[in-house]
């Protein structure tokens, strides 16, 4: 997979707090803090520099451990940077595809944002397997819905919307990506193994002061998009010009979706 740089995540993670449904993360916190006595472990898998600790503790999750694993060092580096000194940080750095390898023991939670879209059904099932067995909660923020909504429109959204939800289906190195099926994969998946769960709408809504990021989004969706064989690269051309030249001023809706489990009997 391509790297994830921490610029990238950062310029991103304003809209992500914005948009994590807050009554599901209020939910989640209540659950962790619950026994005052212990220390919930939570695992956050493809943790980049820490955006969920950082959506957490805000929200007021302490005493936590918090196992970041990714398999970027330079990404856990910064983690540990800006955390390290308050709170209580296991890096790991590790490949999510080897799911035996993973330091799940004794874990409260497994948590993750902006990564199941990422990932295959049959790599969802070998997690949630492991999780399971151990009575720990589950949470995946932020799971990339399939909806792209642009104001003002333009003739060409609809054709390149579809030609990006493709691409996102792509093996991105986590096995053929469940891209906008992600969330009601996990859904499913989840109650299959008897978890209580929760999901609701995390959208992105972004405006003229999120420019740099309606920017970032459009010149990634022109790349993903660049072979899609009904799009000639002149109506690509224009689409982007377009887009471009509202970044400033219109308004983009990217969907997603949190998801939210809780073991049986929790
Ligand atoms: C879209 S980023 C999300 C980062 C972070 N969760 C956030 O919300 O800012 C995906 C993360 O997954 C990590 N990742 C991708 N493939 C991985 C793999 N095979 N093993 C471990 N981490 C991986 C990337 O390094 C990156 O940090």
């Amino acid at each position: 997979m391509s790297g994830f740089s921490v610029s990238w995540l950062d310029l991103r993670e304003p809209a992500d707090h914005a948009a994590r449904d807050p009554a599901l993360a209020a939910s989640l916190v209540s659950y962790l803090q619950a026994d005052t006595a212990i220390s919930p472990i939570i695992v956050d898998l493809g943790s980049g520099t820490g955006s969920t600790l950082r959506a957490l503790t805000r929200k007021g999750a302490q005493r936590c451990v918090w196992r970041l694993v990714d398999h970027d060092p330079a990404l856990l580096n910064e983690a540990l940077r800006r955390h390290g000194q308050t709170e209580i940080i296991e890096d790991y750095q590790a490949d999510l595809r080897e799911v035996a390898a993973l330091p799940l023991g004794g874990l409260t939670l497994l948590s993750a944002s902006a990564l199941f879209d990422l990932v295959s059904d049959e790599l969802v099932d070998a997690l949630l397997a492991r999780v399971s067995q151990q009575s720990a909660a589950f949470y995946a923020a932020l799971n990339y819905d399939g909806r792209t909504q642009w104001t003002p429109a333009h003739p060409l959204d609809e054709a390149v919307l579809a030609a990006f939800n493709h691409d996102q289906r792509r093996d991105k190195g986590l096995g053929p990506a469940l891209g906008p099926d992600s969330a009601p994969y996990l859904k499913a998946a989840l109650e299959k193994l008897d978890f209580t769960v929760h999901t609701a709408d995390s959208a992105w809504q972004l405006g003229p002061a999120q420019e740099a990021l309606q920017a970032d989004l459009i010149t990634g969706i022109r790349l993903a998009v660049a072979d899609a064989p009904d799009l000639t690269e002149a109506a690509l051309d224009d689409w982007q010009a377009f887009r471009m030249a509202h970044a400033g001023s219109g308004q983009c809706v990217v969907g997603h979706i949190d998801v939210l489990a809780f073991p049986a009997g929790a």
